[in-house]
């Protein structure tokens, strides 16, 4: 779908927004496996999301959703009876991976399939550690999907992460639970952990010790209420909106501020911008807050690498932007994992931001993006990846004229209600 984008004048006033994506996924999927009835409130309404959902009941969990409310009727730890037909994913990696680790530990067969994007994305990095614990796992070329997973009593290992993704550490985490003794995951650097953080909240056996992560095998989940702080991923592309307009004042509450997920606002910090950071009390499970966004200038140019860019690897197509936008522009390296997102966010990045007159070299791991840019009008392109689509949307608020985005549906991954929130804060 063609959407046209108007220039904006200022951003100004409040917003909130839609429940944390990552965390969504894992409280649907653990409420499913505890022993009774929890209601999650906040639920995305992000497509991903509701796919978790639909899996689920395929896997015959009783759950009911009414607008951003969940409620999840758990049957324990093997609760789950195998589904009749393959269970669709949609465009959800965190969905396919996670639940690879679910049924991995489940005796019935499985299979798991989703739409084109996700058919070429790599899913070696899990089927690795789950056929160390016994699953057994097949795929197209031994890597893309579908998945056809059969599980059963899967033995504990020790895996050392050969990439950081919290997506591969917790699918390694949910298959420990069906596995006999203490699972450990070691990761290069932490990522983020809202894994660990519900599986306590639980009451699993889970340690961790600096980058060392430990669960014992068959834990009895209880069932508890939750709630999901509003997502500071998608947070990020109306902080940039603030950014891109001296004059901007805006204020977001009851957003997520896990310290694994809060890197981006320490880098916009350093870049130059003004953030304040109101954090609710710590409860122990996931932290939240306000954030008030006041910009007088422009940023400061700035360099992503090495441990940032994975803290900050979701955001990185905003980032973009704002580093066009900056005096002094951005440098992003060691970005490998861009490559397998839901687009190759490296080209995709790099493809608009041309269109919007940036000067940006692209290198096989990142890109360097030239400061100063005025953005020109232009007819930008999601392909079919959500955060594309919001990136260059927030872009064209900056541009010389009305743009155009192509195949602006995709936000609806992760944010249907992006489009209308933007409008709302928007000076013309
Ligand atoms: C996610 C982990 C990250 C992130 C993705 C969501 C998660 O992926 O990019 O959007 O919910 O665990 P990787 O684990 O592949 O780094």
């Amino acid at each position: 779908m063609k959407r046209t984008l108007r220039p904006a004048t200022g951003i100004s006033g409040a917003v909130t927004l839609p429940g944390d994506k990552s965390i969504s996924h894992r409280y649907a999927m653990l409420a499913s496996l505890a022993e009774g009835c929890s209601v999650i409130d906040n639920y995305s309404t992000g497509a991903d999301c509701i796919s978790t959902l639909e899996c689920l009941r395929s896997l015959h969990v009783d759950l009911e959703r009414k607008g951003t409310q969940v409620t999840v009727h758990g049957q324990g730890l093997y609760g789950l009876l195998q589904s009749d037909q393959p269970l669709d994913v949609g465009n959800s990696g965190t969905t396919m991976r996670l639940m690879s680790g679910i049924l991995a530990g489940h005796s019935f067969e499985s299979t798991l399939s989703g739409d084109e994007s996700i058919s070429k994305r790599p899913m070696q990095r899990i089927m690795a550690p789950l056929r160390i614990m016994g699953a057994q796992i097949d795929a197209i070329e031994d890597q893309y999907p579908p998945l056809h997973i059969s599980g059963g009593r899967l033995r504990s290992i020790c895996y050392e992460l050969p990439v950081a993704s919290a997506q591969v550490k917790s699918a390694v985490l949910l298959a420990g639970m069906y596995a006999d003794g203490v699972t450990e995951v070691i990761e290069p650097f932490a990522t983020r952990n809202h894994t660990e953080i519900v599986l306590k909240q639980l009451g699993t056996d889970l340690e961790v010790s600096g980058n060392s992560i430990t669960i014992h095998g068959f834990p009895k989940l209880a069932a508890r209420d939750l709630r999901v702080p509003a997502d500071l991923s998608s947070a990020v592309f109306f902080i940039a909106a603030a950014l891109l307009f001296p004059g901007s004042e805006l204020r977001i509450e009851n957003v997520g501020l896990n310290p694994t997920r809060t890197a981006v606002l320490d880098l916009l910090q350093q870049m130059g911008a003004l953030i304040e950071v109101h954090p609710d009390s710590d409860d122990g499970g996931e932290l939240a807050g306000t954030l008030v966004i006041r910009t007088e200038q422009k940023l400061a140019g700035g360099k992503i690498s090495g441990d940032l860019t994975a803290g900050v690897i979701d955001e990185i197509p905003m980032l973009a932007v704002l580093g066009a936008a900056s005096e002094g522009g951005l440098r992003i390296q060691d970005a490998g994992e861009l490559r397998v997102k839901e687009t190759d966010r490296i080209a995709t990045v790099v493809e608009n931001l041309r269109r919007l007159g940036v000067q940006v070299t692209e290198h096989a791991e990142g890109m360097d993006i030239e400061g100063g840019a005025s953005f020109q009008a232009a007819e930008f392109d999601s392909f079919g990846d959500h955060r594309i689509a919001m990136a260059f949307t927030v872009a064209a608020l900056a541009a010389d004229g009305e743009s155009i985005l192509d195949g602006s549906q995709a936000a609806s991954v992760s944010f249907p209600e992006f489009y209308e929130k933007l409008e709302a804060i928007v000076q013309e």
